[in-house]
Formats: structure tokens, sequence, C-alpha cells
């Protein structure tokens, strides 16, 4: 197979978006190294760049939180992206008369986050990940979900029409006067054929993931002195769990049929107790086997960081691109031998990997190999390095 191609944004062009009032940046394809005090605004440019892919971006802000406090409102963010359709120029923003919603632009013409999906993939790391492990269910099946649907472009689809039959099911349980039976019925086979498609893209991503990480050497060694040890993976979910023995459509039909016996209960409960909502994404250190939220802060960081590279080569090889990758700070809290040992990966990766840090010390590794820049007075001046 074909070295992968490299996506990357050549231009960057922020409008009213968060602490920005207008900032551009431009930069070739290799790694981007954004340096500045804290409160400079490197996070925030980061932000912009996951919009670049479906949902609301690496802090999970509503569209009104990005506007620019005190100015009028609406944003947009707009890339020159060199990705798997070629060059293109995206845009993304909200408007005044539209604050909750936002539209895609690509050349010119409307279109949708599909549509930018094929264009590129996004993956991040940030500090609030640390937590990942050890935190519910929900922000680890996000961060799966979001290698899932670079995988699997239809996956973004199946999760959106999933929660909304699940959110219009919700609401029917909840009216006083009894909901209707036969919408009931129709409202559980639409979250029955999604949720069935959502849980066996994940269980298809889980098995390449798992067979890349056990092949390669990602991090250096797979022992346990690597610095960014192997892991193991399963999905702990009733729906992924049945896919192993039945067939989909047989699958299907126990969904429908386990929704329709628990409207009692959760009619009580307020909220659907069975289904794909609900998958665990249960990670495991392999060389120490020990779960990963039994880990130490720094292994769990250091396992978290192999499984996003893990993620970066599987789509890079699947889709014959690499994706964007964001590291928020990710030099900050690695000791000297794995901060090398990222950078020496990146490097062989080819990838257009965004990274921040109040110190650019720190990424004096990357030096001839990165682009430096230091956001000054909301404004960011590209350095020498
Ligand atoms: N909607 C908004 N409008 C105006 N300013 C905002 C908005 N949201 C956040 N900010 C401000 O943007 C500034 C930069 O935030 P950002 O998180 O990008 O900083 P940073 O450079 O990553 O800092 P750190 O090193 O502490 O992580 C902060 O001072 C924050 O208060
Ligand atoms: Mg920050």
């Amino acid at each position: 197979m074909s070295a992968p191609s490299s996506s990357w944004v050549s231009r960057l062009l922020l409008t009213r978006f968060r602490s920005y009032a207008e900032a551009s940046l431009e930069a070739g394809p290799e790694p981007v190294v954004l340096t500045g005090p804290n409160g400079a605004g490197k996070t925030n440019i980061l932000e912009a760049l996951s919009l670049l892919s479906p949902g609301r971006g690496l802090r999970s802000a509503t569209y009104r939180e990005m506007e620019r406090e005190g100015d009028l409102p609406g944003w947009a963010v707009a890339a020159r992206l060199t990705g798997r359709t070629g060059q293109s120029d995206v845009g993304t923003g909200t408007t005044a008369d539209a604050r909750d919603r936002r539209q895609f632009r690509i050349d010119g013409s409307p279109a949708t986050s599909a549509d930018l999906l094929a264009t590129v993939n996004v993956l991040w790391l940030t500090p609030s990940m640390d937590r990942l492990f050890v935190e519910g269910a929900t922000s680890r099946r996000k961060f799966f979900d979001r290698m899932v649907l670079a995988l699997y472009p239809e996956h973004a689809g199946h999760v959106a029409r999933y929660e909304a039959a699940m959110r219009e099911r919700g609401r029917l349980l909840a009216e006083e006067r009894g909901a209707d039976p036969v919408w009931l019925s129709a409202l559980e086979r639409k979250m029955a054929e999604h949720g069935v498609a959502v849980a066996a893209a994940r269980r298809d991503a889980l098995g390449a993931l798992q067979r890349l990480i056990d092949l390669k050497d990602l991090g250096g060694g797979a022992g346990a002195a690597s610095p960014f040890p192997n892991a193991i993976l399963a999905l702990e979910g009733e729906v992924e769990a049945r896919l192993t023995t039945e067939k989909a459509l047989d699958v299907e039909d126990w969904m429908v049929e386990t929704l329709s016996q628990r409207r009692g209960p959760d009619r009580m409960a307020g909220r659907a107790g069975f289904g794909v909502h609900r998958t665990d994404l249960v990670v495991t250190h392999a060389p120490k086997s020990m779960l990963a939220s039994r880990c130490s802060t720094g292994e769990q960081k250091a396992l978290l960081i192999g499984l996003v590279l893990a993620q970066t080569r599987l789509v890079a090889e699947l889709t014959g691109y690499w994706p964007l990758l964001l590291l928020d700070e990710i030099a900050a809290h690695l000791d000297g031998r794995r901060r090398d040992a990222l950078f020496d990966i990146l490097m062989s990766m080819g990838v257009q990997a965004w990274m921040t840090g109040t110190d650019a010390d720190v990424f004096v590794g990357l030096k001839g190999h990165a682009q430096l820049w230091t956001i000054d007075a909301g404004k960011p001046l590209r350095l020498a390095f």
C-alpha cells in the first residue's frame, strides 16, 4: 500500500470566534506549534480547527459560547484545506438569525457536515480527556465514535437518527394521556435500524483498531517500559455483544422487542435504559493487564496518547489520508523520554499535528520539522524555529 497523503490546513481565518475579533494564520503541511501565555488563545485555535469535523468541537461547547463576547452575534471559521478531495475552501459558522445551528460551505457552495467528512478527518486530545478512563461512559463513547465516523462517514447520520428517534420516543412516553402505540413502535423500529448500524460500525472499527495496535509497534515497543503502551479494547454494550453471535436483522428484531417491553420502566425513569447510547469502551493497559481506570495518572495519559496515535494511523491506512491531529498541551505533562518519543512518532507520520504549550522550549525536539507560532495580543505571529 502506498504511504498515506497528508491532509492539512494551509490557511485559517477566524471571525468573531471566542477571543478573536479577526485572526489569520498560514501553515505548511508540517506540524504546527502554538505557544503563548495562559489565556493567549491557543486552545481557541484548536477548537476552531476541531469544527472542521461534525459536532460541537473539542470543548463540546454551544455555538453561542463560541461567539466573541461583546461583539456582534455569529462567528465564522474558514480554512483552506488540502484533503481527500484536493484543495478546497471550507467555511463553517453561525449567523445572527441562526445562532444555534452552524452552516457549512465548501468552495462557496452550501454543504453538509457529511461533505466535510468526505474532505478531512480531525482527531484530538485535550487535557480534559485526562480523565477519560475514570469518567462516565459518555465521553469514552464519544471519543471512540469520533474515530468510527472517520472510517464510516454514515456513522454520524445513524447516531443522529438513533438519538432523534430515542428523544421522540421519550417525549411520547412522557405524555399524560398515554402514547400512540403505533407511533411508538415506528420509533422503536427506527432506533433498532440505526442502533444496529451504529453497533456494527463500532465493532468493525474496534476490530480494525485492535489489529493495528497488536501488529504495529506504534509506541516504540509493546512492553511495560514502552512510552505509549498498547491497549486492549472492548465494547461493553448489549447490542454490540449480540452482533457477535446473531445476524444484524435478528438483532434488530430483538431490539424492537426489548424496547417495546421496556416502555414502562423507561417512562418511569424518564430515559431509555437500553440501547447503543449506553455502550462503553473498556480499555486495558496491555503490558500490565490492568484496567485503564486503575492505572496511575501518568500511565493513563500514556495509554491515551497511544490510543490516539493508533487511531490516527488507522484512519490514514483506511482512508489513505492522515487526519488533522489536535494535541492541546500535549508536552506539558510528559517526561523528556515520552516527549521525544511522541515527537519522533509524529515526525515519522507525516501528519499535520497542531500542538499547544505555554513554553516553546519543550518543543525543541521538533526543531526544523515544525512551524512555531506565538499568540501575542490576540494575533498569531510566526516565529523562527
Ligand atoms: N466567547 C468568548 N469571547 C471572548 N473571549 C473568550 C470567549 N471564550 C473564551 N474566551 C477567552 O479566550 C481566552 C483564550 O482562551 P484559550 O483557552 O484559547 O487560552 P489558552 O491560550 O489555551 O490558555 P491556556 O494556556 O491557559 O490553556 C481566555 O482568556 C478566555 O477567557
Ligand atoms: Mg489552552
